[in-house]
């Protein structure tokens, strides 16, 4: 089977489900390839999961092409979507071509992802006149989240759940080829599905859209300060990996690490 692109992520929809993750290593990139991950995003959640970061707001482009491009080493099917990190894409359309592009051309990605609604649309146009497919994103924005007020489910009243259809369908015209839709109640998340053309990605907006994502270090309970209703972990990878750290600090300690087996004559 062919490698994943955006065009065949776009055909996916109404076919079947597509299950999206994070990566931004070469190691966990791998796996999730290997297990056969339909889209792999080099989030901004970077800033938190990986570099302490409360926020995602201070990652830079610099760190976005670096674990990108570590990414993309890894992955021989998925399609490897590289995250626009703030003030990225929103000062210029000529900036947010020069640095989509960069991510494309020195980090291997397969496309990219913006924040925002029916206002972002002439930099996805933008984008995809010259040639870099961009998947959208709506609900709880993380970028705005000092406009927001906080992670908040977005969409609640029947004014915001307009607005949020009105941007899904702005973006749809506007030529993404899916829509990641955040932290929104999971009726307006089928509702927003069924609307438009293309595939929604849900990450707390219910089981009707046409795929979901998690943050990888939530799905396998890797330690975040700020866990989400939405996460459901499948692994305590965080208990695993102390015990494996007491064992090795044991062994080392009472000195029966390194036996023969692990030494060279
Ligand atoms: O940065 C990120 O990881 C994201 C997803 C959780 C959608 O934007």
């Amino acid at each position: 089977m062919a490698a994943w692109t955006a065009t065949r992520i776009r055909e996916a929809k109404g076919a079947h489900k597509l299950v999206c993750l994070t990566a931004y290593d070469y190691a966990t990139a791998r796996l999730l390839d290997e297990t056969g991950v339909n889209l792999i995003l080099v989030g901004d959640s970077l800033a938190s999961a990986m570099l302490g970061h409360d926020s995602t707001l201070p990652v830079t482009m610099d760190q976005m092409l670096y674990h990108t491009a570590a990414v993309s080493r890894a992955v021989k099917n998925a399609l490897v979507v590289g995250d626009m990190p703030f003030l990225s894409y929103q000062v210029s359309i000529e900036q947010a071509i020069d640095n989509a592009g960069r991510l494309v051309k020195e980090s291997g990605a397969g496309a990219v992802k913006i924040e925002g609604g029916a206002f972002r649309a002439p930099v996805v146009k933008a984008l995809i006149e010259n040639g870099m497919p961009v998947l959208g994103h709506i609900g709880l924005t993380p970028q705005s989240v000092r406009s927001l007020g906080g992670y908040k489910v977005q969409g609640r009243n029947a004014e915001s759940a307009q607005q949020l259809l009105a941007d899904a369908h702005a973006l749809d015209e506007a030529g993404v080829f899916a829509l990641v839709l955040e932290c929104i109640p999971a009726e307006l998340g089928a509702r927003i599905t069924q609307e438009i053309g293309i595939p929604t990605i849900g990450i707390g907006a219910g089981n009707g859209c046409d795929g979901q994502i998690l943050v990888t270090h939530d799905l396998l309970g890797l330690p975040e300060a700020r866990t989400p209703r939405f996460v459901k972990p499948y692994a305590d990878l965080a208990t695993t990996m102390r015990q494996a750290i007491a064992a090795y600090k044991k062994d080392v300690a009472d000195g029966t690490f390194p036996d023969a087996d692990h030494s060279y004559e």
